[in-house]
């Protein structure tokens, strides 16, 4: 299989990168990330949640957050909704993308979502369908793709058969999710092999945590299954609450620094991601784990201070 010439990688930063932060983020400052990352190209920004406070206190200020940053034209800002309550705050902030989130393994889908797998399509049946109705585009995402927390092994039926009841849903996008990073290349390769084969391959993405250090070669085994959507957290933030020890998302600058080297076109200003890094990980006082990112600014600073 030829590997795609483009790909469109998902910022997920703001959401899953900051989810988990124990220190509440100020909402001006999760509004002026959203706001660079659009600037800097991402054609998809995951700006918020609209889940339980209760659950997830960090996400508590989604509707302020959607209601303060710049709508850039053309930038698909996704927020995720596990209900209809969910739902409904994402229709009031004009978000133009919702996810779903559910799971390939029972025991996590009680833990991060407090019921079945078989009752979490239930409960999303009248979410993805009030979502098509006001026009919004739908996006399931499938944790445990790739193991799970509780449970160990996930099987690769298992995911294809949760990505075959989010594609009767009418999900427009549905992302496989490596939560707790364990994933490697073969079995990546199984998993996107299995699951082409009951959804369209461009509209399928891959979503890997980095707990393991595996997440740069899964894209590319991905890639190499034709994947064009990757999802990515600026500076790596992020770990999952119902997943001990996981941590964040693969780094956007390093994801970026590897499509350059591949010649894949990405449209995103890998300079403008870095500054960005530095300026997330400096505001919520987080080290930045994006290896391409910390050698980047290394360089420019360097660059700088000999030039003057
Ligand atoms: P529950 O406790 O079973 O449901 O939670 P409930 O209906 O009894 O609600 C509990 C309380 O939350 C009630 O408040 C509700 O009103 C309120 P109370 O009456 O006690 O004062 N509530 C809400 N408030 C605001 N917005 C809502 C909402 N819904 C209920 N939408 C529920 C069930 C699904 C709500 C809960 O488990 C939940 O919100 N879970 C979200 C967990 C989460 O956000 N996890 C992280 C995101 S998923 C992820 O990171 C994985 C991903 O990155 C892919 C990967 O890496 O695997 C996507
Ligand atoms: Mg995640």
């Amino acid at each position: 299989m030829a590997m795609p010439q483009a790909v469109k990688i998902v910022e997920v930063g703001p959401r899953d990168g900051l989810q988990n932060e124990k220190e509440f983020v100020p909402t001006t400052v999760k509004i002026e990330l959203v706001n660079r990352l659009a600037a800097a190209g991402f054609r998809n920004v995951e700006a918020a949640s609209f889940v339980s406070p209760k659950w997830v206190p960090q996400m508590a200020d989604g509707a302020v957050v959607m209601a303060g940053i710049e709508r850039r034209p053309g930038t698909i800002y996704s927020v995720l909704t596990p209900n209809m309550r969910g739902l409904e705050g994402a229709v009031a902030a004009h978000a133009d993308e919702i996810v779903i989130f559910g799971a390939a393994s029972e025991a996590f889908s009680q833990k991060n979502i407090n019921c079945s797998i078989a009752e979490s399509i239930e409960r999303f049946v009248p979410v993805a369908q009030a979502a098509k109705e006001k026009g919004l585009r739908v996006r399931g995402s499938v944790s445990c793709s790739l193991g799970c927390p509780y449970q160990g092994e996930v099987p690769v039926a298992s995911v294809v058969d949760v990505v075959e009841r989010f594609a009767a849903l009418g999900c427009d996008e549905i992302d496989i999710a490596d939560t707790i990073g364990v994933g490697t290349p073969k079995r990546t390769r199984e998993v996107f092999a299995a699951v082409t084969q009951v959804f369209p391959r461009e509209r399928l993405s891959g979503h890997f945590h980095d707990t393991y250090g595996q997440a740069l070669a899964n894209i590319y085994a991905a890639l190499q299954e034709g994947i064009e959507i990757f999802h990515a957290s600026v500076a790596g933030l992020g770990g999952c609450p119902y997943a001990k020890g996981a941590t964040g998302n693969v780094a956007t600058e390093d994801v970026l620094y590897l499509m350059n080297g591949l010649g894949i076109e990405t449209g995103i200003d890998l300079a403008q991601v870095v500054e960005i890094g530095d300026f997330i990980s400096t505001s919520i006082g987080k080290p930045n784990v994006s290896r391409a990112g910390k050698a980047l600014l290394a360089k420019a600073r360097s660059e700088k201070s000999t030039c003057v």
